[in-house]
Order: structure tokens, then sequence, then C-alpha cells
């Protein structure tokens, strides 16, 4: 018997990975999406706000605990002026526009990332949306606005030595903001992209990496529903053995 016919042996038997329970996503190809219909990036970014509502209302169907998505890194502030303010709005309209329907959906939505860089319209934004959403038992829904996974970790090892691993995952999630910071399952990027841009380092040490050329406007139900079927047939080993190896 060959190697692939006994995995789907081990599937066909049920064998199956439990569904991950923290799932971050790299947005990626707003810019692309638009270029490629004659429009502008900012109706990309337009667009991509779409499809992060409907990424929002699947992950919490699939059962999914934690969703972190990258929406704005430390380094976008490099982008053209106008780009950058139109995004800025965009978050704002997005938080004032989806608070009720999180609320409703029992979201808690925190943001990751900087805030003393932000405009004071949208800085208020979120600390409205994360005071209405506290209460929210169902999904944790965390948006990394300028957000830079190095600086978290300068800004966790800032707060003095940590004694071990958790400690300091407990300082890095008080130091980067939306909670404490739980390993990523699965890690999802957009766009055709093979790269982490500075996002979640120390949390993605064992994440399950998943590729996906499709842009993120485009990005639907269908498309989370194959990266979570195909991470359950992943085997993490966390540096062990396999199973079979093992027995
Ligand atoms: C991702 O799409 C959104 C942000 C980085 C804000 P891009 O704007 O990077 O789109 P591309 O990569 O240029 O297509
Ligand atoms: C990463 O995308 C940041 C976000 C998706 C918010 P970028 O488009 O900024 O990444 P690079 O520049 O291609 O690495
Ligand atoms: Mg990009």
């Amino acid at each position: 018997m060959n190697r692939s016919t006994s995995e789907n042996d081990s599937l066909e038997s049920g064998a199956r990975a439990p569904a991950p329970r923290h799932v971050a996503i790299i947005m990626d190809g707003n810019g692309r999406w638009a270029r490629a219909r004659g429009l502008p990036r900012l109706a990309g970014h337009r667009e991509g706000a779409v499809a992060v509502r409907r990424a929002v209302e699947a992950a919490a169907r699939l059962g999914i605990r934690t969703l972190t998505l990258f929406a704005f890194s430390g380094d976008n502030w490099k982008r053209p002026p106008d780009e950058v303010a139109g995004l800025l709005v965009l978050f704002r309209r997005y938080l004032a526009a989806e608070t009720p329907a999180l609320v409703r959906r029992r979201v808690r939505l925190s943001v990751m990332g900087r805030r003393d860089r932000l405009p004071a319209p949208l800085r208020r934004a979120v600390s409205a949306a994360e005071r209405a959403t506290a209460g929210g038992r169902g999904l944790h829904l965390r948006i990394a606005i300028d957000y830079s996974g190095r600086d978290a970790i300068l800004g966790a090892s800032r707060r003095g030595p940590a004694r071990s691993r958790a400690g300091f995952a407990r300082r890095l999630g008080l130091a980067s903001g939306g909670g404490a910071a739980s390993d990523v399952d699965l890690l999802i990027r957009t766009g055709g992209e093979h790269r982490l841009s500075d996002f979640l380092l120390w949390e993605s040490a064992y994440a399950e990496l998943t590729f996906a050329s499709v842009m993120w406007p485009d990005f639907t139900p269908e498309h989370l529903e194959t990266a979570v079927s195909d991470f359950r047939r992943r085997e993490r080993r966390f540096g062990g053995l396999s199973k079979r190896a093992a027995s």
C-alpha cells in the first residue's frame, strides 16, 4: 500500500484533526484586484471590506474561536498618503457599520496594533466597537491595524524579562492589544505571495500555512472551508514523530 493510500484510509476511517481554533488571515491582493478591473486601488479595499464580512460569518459558522485579520501593517504607512487616508476612513466606517451585526452575532472585537498613530476619530471608533462587543461570547475577531509582529515582540520584551514562554505570550497579548496571544493554528495568505510580511511572528511558530492565489476581494466562505478541510488533513507534529512513525 503506498503512502497516499494509507493516508486516505486513515481519513476515511474518520481520523481527521479537529477544526482550527485560531485562524489568521493576511488579506492581500486588494490593489491587484482593482487594477485588473481598471479601478482605483481604494475600490479594491472597499470590496475587501465586503469579503471581511463574509469571512467573519463563515468563521463563526465553522466553529473557529479566534479569527485574526491583518488589515494594515506598520509598514503600510509607506504607501501614498491618499491610499492610507482612504484605508483609515474605510476602517472607521467598517467598525461603525458592522458593530450592531457583531453584537447580534455575539462576536467580540479587539483591535491589535499601535493606537497612537491612528487619527482620533478612528481611535474613538475602535474603542466604541470594542466596548459594544466586549460581552460577546462567540467568535473573537481581532483586527490588526498598524500592527508589526516584530514591534509587538519588542514591546513585550520591554516589559521586563519573562520566565516562561507562556508568561511572554501573555505579555505579548497585553503589548499588542487584542487579548492573550494564543498560537495560530492556521495562517492563510491570499493574493499569491508566500511571505509573512511581519504578521504574528511569535504566535505562528507552529502555524499551518496556506497560500491562496485568490485576491482578497474574491475570497469566499468556500475558500475558507477548503483551507480548513486542508488543515484537518495535516498532521501537526510540533517537533515530535508522526503517529505512524511512533507506533
Ligand atoms: C492588502 O491588499 C490590503 C492592505 C495591505 C491594506 P494590497 O493593497 O496589498 O493589495 P496588492 O498586494 O497591492 O494587490
Ligand atoms: C501585508 O500585505 C499586510 C496586509 C495584508 C495588511 P502587504 O501587501 O503590505 O505586504 P508586502 O508588502 O507585499 O510584503
Ligand atoms: Mg499587498
